[in-house]
Parts: structure tokens; sequence; C-alpha cells
């Protein structure tokens, strides 16, 4: 019997669990669980002890765990008898060797998990996305795709007055509009097309995308369940990041990422799918997504059309405004909203983050769900639709074609992926996409 269960295989204490990546995204998670009951942080994780150590630390200082224990290596921190479920925050492209570290543990039955949860994109193409959830699912693990979209009170709650005030008496929606935008990433990792996978488009759409599926899908159904996708056109450009001024900051700041004058990866993307929807519908999702918004901060807006019904939110409108005079030296941070760019001004301020964008009803309900030992809705399969239509929109965007599904891009990989992505060089094709895509 593993010491994790009592003897009926219940628990008998807070689900414990255990963070791998101690970046930016693990401190968002770590602070929602401020709001979460039932399930605490015991374990965390990062490859030099120090970061380890310091997310331990925070999330002793917020309460939202007891003696958190760091760890550098993945296989000692699942083998933690405190650890129930893991939830893997680390670069997109440590996603397979992580999630295999994993797998392996309870595979050998060394560990037992009764839970993964893997942030987006799910992988950085197809390949990736299928063979992480190929070794989850061999493992026999439950488990969550982490979109925290999905769960933002602004879009559940909204979704739920338009399917039951709107679609239930006029019919179901048909265009879906989701953009996210901002001024660019934090870390280098995210700028370096090979690492990340491609550009916004793999960052940022991944989440729009799935928003908008979640809008055009009445509540309690999967999406896959709802929407047949059709055809996908799509677009990416290199608007902000690639011109000299841009690309000799990028150099600066994040030494050792790709030249943005000769490959940069896309920082626009927009893409519009048709999908058929359960009642033999027509519907559209236009995502749109750029990290060359210089605004207040990250901007995430959301519409929702139906015959007689529409919603509408922007996450800029904030909780309230502030304002602060050219009088006052401020030091830059991101105390108002995430990716600030300006501390003066009229500003507006989302006063939980965790909660607004997400994150806290995303963890309540999927550690929920793991110790009731039952799998959540958003789940790894969720994780591969969106990398299939994902790829599929890159591929639209390189061929300057209209791809129709079901199409087989299981083997493809992202012109900006593989840095062969040249938008500005007069000799390369309409697409920058050097032959070979
Ligand atoms: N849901 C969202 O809105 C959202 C927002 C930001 C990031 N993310 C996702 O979360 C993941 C992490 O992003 P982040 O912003 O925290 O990045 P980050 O660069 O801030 O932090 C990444 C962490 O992973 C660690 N790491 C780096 N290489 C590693 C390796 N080979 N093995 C193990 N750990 C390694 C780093 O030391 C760091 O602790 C990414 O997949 C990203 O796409 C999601």
């Amino acid at each position: 019997m593993n010491g994790k269960h009592d003897v009926n295989g219940t628990h008998a204490r807070p689900l414990g669990i255990g963070i791998i990546g101690s970046g930016f995204i693990a401190h968002f998670h770590v602070r929602s669980w401020q709001a979460i009951r039932g399930s605490d942080i015991v374990a965390t994780q990062s490859r030099t002890l120090d970061r380890a150590r310091e997310l331990a630390a925070y999330a002793e200082d917020l309460r939202v765990g007891v003696d958190v224990t760091a760890y550098d290596d993945i296989a000692a921190l699942v083998r933690d008898e405190r650890v129930d479920a893991v939830w893997v925050l680390t670069p997109n492209h440590t996603r397979v060797e992580v999630v295999r570290a994993i797998c392996d543990e309870v595979a050998s039955g060394r560990a037992r998990l009764r839970g993964i949860a893997v942030e987006k994109p799910l992988g950085r193409n197809i390949a990736e996305a299928r063979q992480v959830a190929d070794l989850v699912r061999e493992a026999g693990i439950p488990h969550a795709y982490l979109e925290n979209q999905v769960y933002a009170p602004r879009l559940t709650r909204a979704r739920e007055l338009m399917w039951t005030r709107g679609a239930r008496h006029s019919g179901t929606p048909y265009l879906a509009r989701c953009t996210e935008e901002h001024s660019g990433p934090h870390s280098a990792w995210f700028w370096d097309g090979e690492a990340q996978g491609g550009g916004v488009l793999n960052d940022l759409m991944c989440h729009s995308l799935e928003a908008g599926r979640f809008l055009l899908t009445p509540p309690g159904v999967a999406p896959s369940q709802w929407l047949r996708p059709v055809s996908v056109t799509a677009t990416i450009a290199s608007l902000r990041w690639g011109r000299e001024r841009y690309a000799a900051r990028l150099e600066r700041e994040f030494p050792g990422v790709q030249d943005y004058r000769d490959t940069p990866s896309e920082d626009y993307a927009n893409a519009t799918y048709t999908f058929v929807n359960g009642d033999d519908e027509p519907v559209v999702v236009e995502a749109m997504t750029s990290w060359g918004y210089v605004g207040a901060g990250m901007r995430l807006s959301f519409e929702l059309l139906g015959p007689e019904y529409s919603m509408s939110a922007n996450s800029l409108s904030g909780d309230a405004t502030v304002f602060f005079s050219r009088n006052l030296e401020q030091a830059s941070g991101e105390d108002m909203v995430e990716k600030q760019n300006a501390e003066q001004g009229l500003m507006p301020v989302i006063a939980d983050e965790p909660a607004a964008y997400g994150y806290t009803a995303e963890n309540t309900h999927i550690s929920g769900m793991f110790a009731r030992g039952e799998q959540p809705l958003e789940s790894l399969d969720s994780g591969v639709e969106v990398t299939e239509l994902l790829m599929a929109a890159y591929y639209a965007a390189e061929t300057q074609t209209v791809v129709r599904f079901p199409v087989d891009l299981g083997d493809y990989v992202p012109a900006v992926a593989r840095r062969a992505w040249r938008p500005r060089s007069t000799s390369g094709t309409p697409s920058g996409t050097e032959a070979g895509a």
C-alpha cells in the first residue's frame, strides 16, 4: 500500500501538489492556491535547487503549504510520499522529457500519482503533443490540460448566460472572436522559435482558439464533441521585433536568441477557423494574437455572437483605474496588470489576477477532480486537438492556402520552429518560407 492513501484508497488528508518548474507561471499557480481548499503545495522542483527553494518559501509565506520540500530532481519529487499530483510548468522544449521522467516513475511502480496537469502548449508540434498524451495514458494517470482561459469567471459566467438565455431561445452562437496581445515574453526561450515551437501563434493562439471553441460549445460538453473543424486560413507576420531597433534590443536583453532581423519568430498571427456545430450549422472562430501591443499591459478580449444575443469582455477594463502624475518617479513593476508597460498616467488594475485569468477556478476544479479520482473535461486530449488546429494554421499561413480538415500534419514542424522563416528577406517566397515546409 502506498503511504499516500489510506486503506480504502481514499484521501485522508489534503491532496499534495508537486510543482515542476519554478518560473513565472509557477508563481502564478502557487498564488492561486490561496483561494483553494482540499489541496496543498507540498513540493517544488527546478533544475537549480535555489530556485526551487525560493518557490517553496513563497508557497510557505502565502500559507499554501507547510514544510514544502525543494528538489532539483523530477523523479525524486514524484517519489515523495506527500506528492499526490504534479503540475508540469517547465518550458515547451522540455515537455516530452519532463513528462517521460514523471511517467517512468509511475509506470515502473516507484511512485503513484492521482493526477498530472500540463501547461499549454502540450507540445511544440503534433508529434510531441501526441507523445505526451500517450505517455500519460500508458502510465494510467488522470490528466488535465492547463488552459486557464476556459476557467476564467468572465468567460464561464458569460457563456452560461449566452447559452441559457440566448441560445436556448434563438439558436446556437455562430461567431467567437478571441484575442490575446502583449508587448513580448519575459524569458529568452519564448523568443527562440526552436525552443518554443514557433512565435506568438504557438504561444498565445492556443489560448484564443480554445477560448473560442469553449464559447461556441454548450456547457458540460467537450468542444470536440460539438465542433467539427472544416477549414482554416491564417496569416503570420513579423511586425515589430524584426525592426532593427527591436531586434537589437532582443540581442541585448536575451543574448543567444536567434537574430530577428534574419529569422524572426512571428509576432503577429491571425486565424479564421470554420467548424460545423452539433446543430449542423456553420460557425467561426476568429483568433488574433500579437507580441506587438504596447498598451497598459496584457490585453485579452472575447466576443460571442448569436442570433439574438452577444457578449464582449476586455481584461484591461480591470477592477479599478489609478492615476499617477508625471511628477512621480516610478520604479517599473507588474503590480497593476500582467506585462505592465507603464507606471504613470491612467492605468487599469486587476485586483486578483490568478482569479481573473482563470488559474484559481482551474486549479480548484482540477485538484478536486484528481482528489475524487475523476478525469477533468479539459484533458490532454484537448491539448492534442489544440495543437492539431494550431499546426494547421501555421501550415495555412506558410503555404498561403486554405487548409481543409481532416489533414495529416503529424510530421509537420512549422518553418518558424525550424528557423527557416525569412519574412524580411527579399529572396524569400511570398510567405517568407524556404522550400520543404
Ligand atoms: N497559461 C498561461 O497563460 C501561461 C503563461 C506563461 C507561461 N505558460 C507556460 O508555462 C510554461 C513555463 O513558462 P514560464 O513563463 O514559467 O517560463 P519561465 O522561463 O519563467 O520559467 C521556466 C522554469 O522552468 C525551468 N526550466 C528550464 N529548463 C528546464 C529543464 N530543461 N528542465 C526542467 N526545468 C527547466 C526554469 O528554470 C524555470 O524555473 C511554458 O510551457 C509556458 O508556455 C503558460
